[in-house]
């Protein structure tokens, strides 16, 4: 019964959209081959193969004359409409690309390609294919940054949507209260990693198609991304095909398992003519261009506006809500006394608090040139409010008064991770087991920091003094977001301003100020080993002989020696030796000289959750040399001679924020 409707929708798309095929000009076969006659077989089992995952993959014959072709349809539409996608997306290919081994088409309701070589598994990135509305957005500034809050949001959700779907989709109130739809979708044979970073990729080439306009496609071989001002994709059949798994990775109560609804009601009227234009990139796989269409078609479609029923807001809504007054934080850490002060940084003093309900807090006294307007300082609080999770570090409010400006946090209890590990006695409270689990807990802080809040978040200046570990030894990782509060945060580039630490820091980041997420990777690195180890990376000993800790640990784990790593109390404790030298494994994979060979956060959490994934060979450091004993020493001065005038303010480290 669903059927003329369906066809009626598709009809309408393929007169309008039309498809796109791109032939990846790598190699010919002639008609009546056997490649010809394996791929005539595989093209033909899709349609009827493919069921409700959206899914099928099919190779068939012998190599060198294997035909292999995967078929996703989108996440959201009925089985029958895909079984129809695919069939018309195989005549088109087969059209366009007579006798070419190799060719991909992007239909709206599904992505077909073919090839001799092995697709099922494989990340494919290229072609791409754009497709956007030229109409512009309106207050384009707050469109962009909504939109990629919302697809931040959707990535992990797709990413951790199992074997058989990963497919997310939900809605944003942007600006001018004017909804922002989006859907992003991976085939379910990537791995996490994989499918996460296609979806980074793909977000990251908004502004190359589609900058300042209100929909566009990123459309690529292994996943796509589209939004629109209005609800193109059919929700309730969404929820229908999705009992989400439990994501691996711990959501926080304020994001992904809160309160806010997306619900959305396709049911609206109204109409409104658009335009479309088509262009797609192609290159071979080896990133070659080799052809550039440019099509373009005019669209008429009627547009559904979404009805007044947007989503529910978080409870932090105002920056107003977060705001205490200076009064009450004065009172709270007894006018900022001696007796209250818990340590001293580069941002500031941090004191000890307790609040009149008898919360306990501590409070950082900014150094009063934060540089920023009140008004920027406050929504970057806010935004910063918004990042829970269990292991971060809480940041409950602020408070303002002429140049004070003041970060108030939950109070952690016990003392940060370096005063343990490198504590002669209390070490020995750390066995294995509870090193394991704050190792995990750190990974999970910072991939949450890197891709799963709403924000993109390079911590900058991760190390053992700013993981603090609460009564019951869970870590939480401490000064995130500084960089935003000071007003210099993007998610990855290069800055005069170098914020880390000796010995924690990449060598891309201490030597050219570049940073990225993968420069977080390594400074996780050091801490992993750092707790193995018990020692700190940059005093190191072995003996006579003082050498960086990484060299140290490259040198064991070449000579096969790596046991000589571990911790000697750990060696004689009950704790798993293989899990600990599997340990030492990530982290020389997480130290890695080059930083792309570096894993990313989320396949570090798969690593140390999964004992029996396979960890690749790491590659050489990047040493440290270290200079007798910096220890924690924070690097206030850029490398670049043209340091702004805000240089001076100390924007760097702070080191021993919260002692006990
Ligand atoms: C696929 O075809 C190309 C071009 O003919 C050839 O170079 C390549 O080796 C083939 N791959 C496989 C797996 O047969
Ligand atoms: C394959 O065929 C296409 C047209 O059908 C042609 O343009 C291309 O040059 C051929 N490639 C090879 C390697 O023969
Ligand atoms: C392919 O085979 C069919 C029948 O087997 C024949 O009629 C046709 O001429 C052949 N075509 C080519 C290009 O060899
Ligand atoms: C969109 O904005 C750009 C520049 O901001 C302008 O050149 C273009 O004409 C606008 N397009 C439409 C359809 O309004
Ligand atoms: C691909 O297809 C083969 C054979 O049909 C099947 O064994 C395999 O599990 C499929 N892989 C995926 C990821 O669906
Ligand atoms: C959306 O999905 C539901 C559930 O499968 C279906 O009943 C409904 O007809 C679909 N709506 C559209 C517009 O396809
Ligand atoms: C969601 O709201 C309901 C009712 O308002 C409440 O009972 C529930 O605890 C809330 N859930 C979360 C995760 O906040």
């Amino acid at each position: 019964m669903l059927l003329p409707l369906i066809f009626l929708i598709l009809a309408n798309l393929s007169a309008l959209v039309q498809s796109q095929s791109v032939c990846l000009n790598n190699g010919n076969y002639t008609s009546n081959s056997t490649y010809n006659a394996n791929l005539d077989t595989v093209l033909s089992s899709l349609a009827t193969s493919v069921d409700s995952t959206g899914f099928y993959n099919a190779s068939f014959g012998q190599k060198p004359d294997r035909a292999n072709a995967i078929v996703l349809c989108r996440g959201d539409i009925q089985l029958d409409a895909c079984r129809g996608c695919v069939r018309d997306a195989a005549a088109e290919l087969l059209a366009s690309c007579p006798n070419q081994k190799q060719a991909v088409n992007w239909q709206e309701g599904c992505t077909l390609r073919y090839s001799n070589e092995t697709l099922v598994g494989k990340l494919a990135i290229m072609p791409m294919y754009y497709w956007w509305n030229p109409e512009n957005a309106t207050s384009v500034d707050q469109f962009k940054e909504d939109l990629r809050a919302l697809l931040d949001d959707l990535r992990p959700r797709a990413v951790y949507g199992g074997s058989l779907r990963k497919v997310a989709a939900g809605h944003i109130t942007g600006p001018d209260f004017q909804s922002i739809f989006a859907l992003v979708q991976c085939t379910p044979d990537l791995s996490l990693e994989d499918c996460s970073s296609c979806l980074i990729g793909a977000a990251a080439d908004i502004p190359n198609c589609c900058d300042r306009k209100r929909g566009g496609r990123v459309l690529r071989p292994s996943c796509t991304l589209r939004f629109e001002i209005y609800p193109f994709y059919n929700e309730t059949r969404l929820q229908e095909l999705a009992p989400r798994p439990e994501p691996p990775v711990q959501s926080p109560p304020g994001e992904h398992g809160g309160n806010r609804t997306r619900t959305v009601k396709d049911d609206g009227d109204g109409n409104t003519t658009r335009t479309a234009v088509i262009v797609t990139v192609s290159s071979v796989a080896a990133g070659v261009i080799l052809a550039v269409f440019v099509a373009i078609f005019l669209i008429k479609r009627i547009k559904q506006k979404p009805k007044e029923n947007h989503e529910t807001v978080d409870d932090i809504s105002t920056p107003e809500s977060l705001q205490f007054a200076f009064s009450t934080i004065r009172d709270a850490t007894n006018d900022f006394s001696d007796d209250n002060k818990l340590g001293q940084g580069g941002f500031g003093t941090v004191y000890k608090g307790k609040l009149s309900n008898g919360q306990e807090i501590a409070v950082k006294r900014l150094s009063k040139n934060s540089g920023q307007g009140d008004l920027e300082f406050k929504n970057e609080v806010l935004l910063l409010a918004r990042l829970q999770h269990r292991n971060l570090v809480r940041l409950l409010g602020f408070s303002l008064e002429g140049e004070e400006k003041l970060l108030v946090y939950e109070f952690v209890q016990n003392a940060s991770l370096d005063r343990f590990i490198f504590d002669p006695i209390r070490h020995s409270y750390l066995d294995w087991e509870r090193r394991y689990k704050i190792i995990g807990g750190i990974a999970r802080g910072v991939l949450y920091l890197h891709e799963d809040s709403r924000l993109r978040i390079i911590h900058r200046d991760l190390k053992a003094s700013n993981v603090l570990l609460d009564g019951n030894l869970n870590p939480k990782i401490a000064d995130f977001g500084m960089a935003r509060l000071f007003g210099q945060d993007e998610t990855q580039g290069s800055t005069s301003k170098i914020a880390g630490t000796y010995g924690y820091m990449a060598p891309e980041y201490a030597i050219y100020g570049q940073f990225s997420v993968k420069s977080d990777v390594f400074s996780f690195g050091v801490i992993i080993l750092e707790i193995i180890s018990g020692q700190k990376n940059n005093c190191f000993r072995s003996g006579e002989n003082v050498e960086g800790l990484l060299s140290f640990a490259w040198k064991n784990w070449r000579e096969g020696t790596t046991a000589n790593v571990v911790d000697p109390i750990l060696r004689s404790g009950s704790g798993s030796m293989t899990e600990m030298l599997r340990c030492i494994h990530i982290g020389l994979l997480c130290v890695q000289e080059n930083a792309s060979d570096r894993p990313t956060m989320a396949s570090l959490v798969l690593m140390l959750s999964s004992l029996s994934l396979t960890l690749r060979v790491p590659s050489k450091p990047a040493f440290y040399v270290p200079s007798g004993n910096d220890s924690d020493v924070p690097l206030f001065e850029g490398y670049n001679s043209t340091q702004s005038q805000h240089s001076s303010r100390n924007d760097a480290s702070i080191t021993d924020l919260y002692p006990r």
